[in-house]
């Protein structure tokens, strides 16, 4: 603690020990649970109008993440479990939003648990990468790249993920440039496009 500087702020505290079911992708005592419905994806998907009708009919659950908080902090490691629904927008598999870290320059560690699905990646000068996710597999998402997970299975995508505790999340840079790449299931294929 003494070889802290006043601009890394960290706060002290005591260790502590969070139980996973790692094969099922569950954390078992998560204290946050946010969770995102269709109708929190408005704008997202190629096909609004497939989305509206996901809403209509009953505005499912996309997404979920789980987690037991640490300080929003430099020297801090956060980490939560996503869990994303199977399914599609018109042919669009289901997503996450998306986002950059709004401290840009920061990394994060995606462990794939269960199901598959892509990594989908984008710098802010529009390169675009994706990684396969599947169970044992370890995404490292870069500094600099906004990251969502695709997917293109039929059971839940489940992962583990790791990033600083300072890294924050923007979603608006996301929302008004959209990602190069999409995820589509045709006639039982995926493709990207
Ligand atoms: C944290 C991170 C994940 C996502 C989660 C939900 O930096 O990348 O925990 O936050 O998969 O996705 P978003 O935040 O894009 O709605
Ligand atoms: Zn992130």
């Amino acid at each position: 603690m003494s070889t802290a500087t006043a601009s890394d702020k960290t706060t002290f505290i005591e260790p502590f020990a969070v139980d996973y079911d790692l094969a099922a992708g569950i954390m078992k005592n998560p204290t946050n649970h946010l969770a995102r419905r269709a109708s929190d994806m408005r704008g997202h998907y190629r096909n609004s109008a497939a989305l509206d009708a996901l809403i209509a009919g009953g505005d499912p659950v996309h997404y979920e993440v789980f987690e037991v908080p640490v300080p929003n902090e430099y020297g801090h490691l956060m980490y939560c479990i996503s869990d994303l629904k199977p399914g599609v927008v018109g042919e669009e598999c289901f997503m996450t939003k998306g986002h950059y870290h709004t401290r840009i320059n920061t990394g994060e560690i995606y462990l794939a648990l269960r199901g598959r699905g892509f990594m989908m990646m984008k710098t802010t000068d529009g390169q675009c990468r994706y990684e396969e996710f599947a169970p044992g597999r370890m995404v490292y998402v870069p500094p600099y790249w906004g990251h969502r997970s695709i997917n293109t299975g039929d059971e839940p995508l489940i992962s583990f993920c790791v990033y600083p505790g300072d890294a924050g999340h923007n979603y608006g840079d996301i929302e008004r440039e959209g990602f190069p790449k999409r995820a589509f299931r045709r006639g039982g294929k995926i493709v990207v496009e």
